[in-house]
């Protein structure tokens, strides 16, 4: 108490009355948590109420594959049948994913991890509020060093903008491997996009191969 006392008297002395807390990129009170692997991480926080969507959600869905694999996949948010069952990408943008990984010879069970940055249904899907990323990216970093892949893939702009901090157009970010943390990191669209917007499957197709051939040559 002594030391935050203190901490608060110079802020005041140096800033004013206003508490700036400067929000420290990729660090979160999990990193240091006592957690051995991902289903003991998974139980600890699956009944977490940190926001509104902990009251309005069916299930927590905190993700699902292989805690061993060389990549992982983050898109936004379940969505209705992913609230229902309890797993990532399970609707219609889910079946797409699971068409193009097998396209490039994988699967969502083996050496695929696939998560959401917010690991509660937003209502009528809108997307997640600022206040409900920030409650939830502690677990995805958490998940991340856990699962310690190769190649983390943020599937559209929510990943994209809350793994990065970067607020960019997604095809800005596309055709760059990002850092994060010292694992690589791509940027593709998210699924729904694609089968919304058709015209974007050749460049996603693009990204696909090369993360293929990226993992292929790291494994
Ligand atoms: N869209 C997402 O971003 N995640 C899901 O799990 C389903 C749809």
């Amino acid at each position: 108490m002594d030391k935050i006392r203190e901490y608060l008297i110079q802020n005041r002395d140096l800033f004013g009355s206003e508490l700036f807390i400067n929000s420290i990129v990729n660090t979160s009170k999990y990193d240091n948590y006592p957690v051995l692997n991902l289903n003991e991480f998974k139980e600890s926080i699956c009944g977490c109420k940190e926001c509104p969507l902990g009251q309005s959600r069916t299930e927590f869905v905190f993700g699902g594959g292989d805690p061993n694999a060389n990549l992982l996949l983050v898109g936004e948010a379940p969505g209705e049948q992913e609230d229902l069952k309890g797993e990532p990408f399970i609707g219609r943008a889910g079946k797409l994913l699971d068409k193009i990984l097998l396209a490039i010879g994988l699967n969502r069970n083996k050496n695929v991890f696939i998560t959401n940055v917010v690991k509660c249904r937003p209502p009528n899907n809108r997307d997640p509020l600022p206040s409900e990323v920030e409650k939830c990216e502690p677990y995805l970093n958490k998940q991340i060093s856990l699962i310690n892949p190769i190649l983390i893939v943020a599937l559209g702009r929510v990943a994209a903008k809350t793994l990065l901090k970067l607020e960019m157009p997604l095809k800005d970010l596309r055709d760059k491997i990002h850092d994060y943390s010292g694992i690589p990191l791509r940027v593709t669209y998210h699924p729904a996009a694609l089968l919304r917007n058709p015209m974007l499957k050749k460049a996603a197709w693009e990204d696909f191969q090369w993360i293929q051939k990226y993992i292929n040559n790291k494994s």
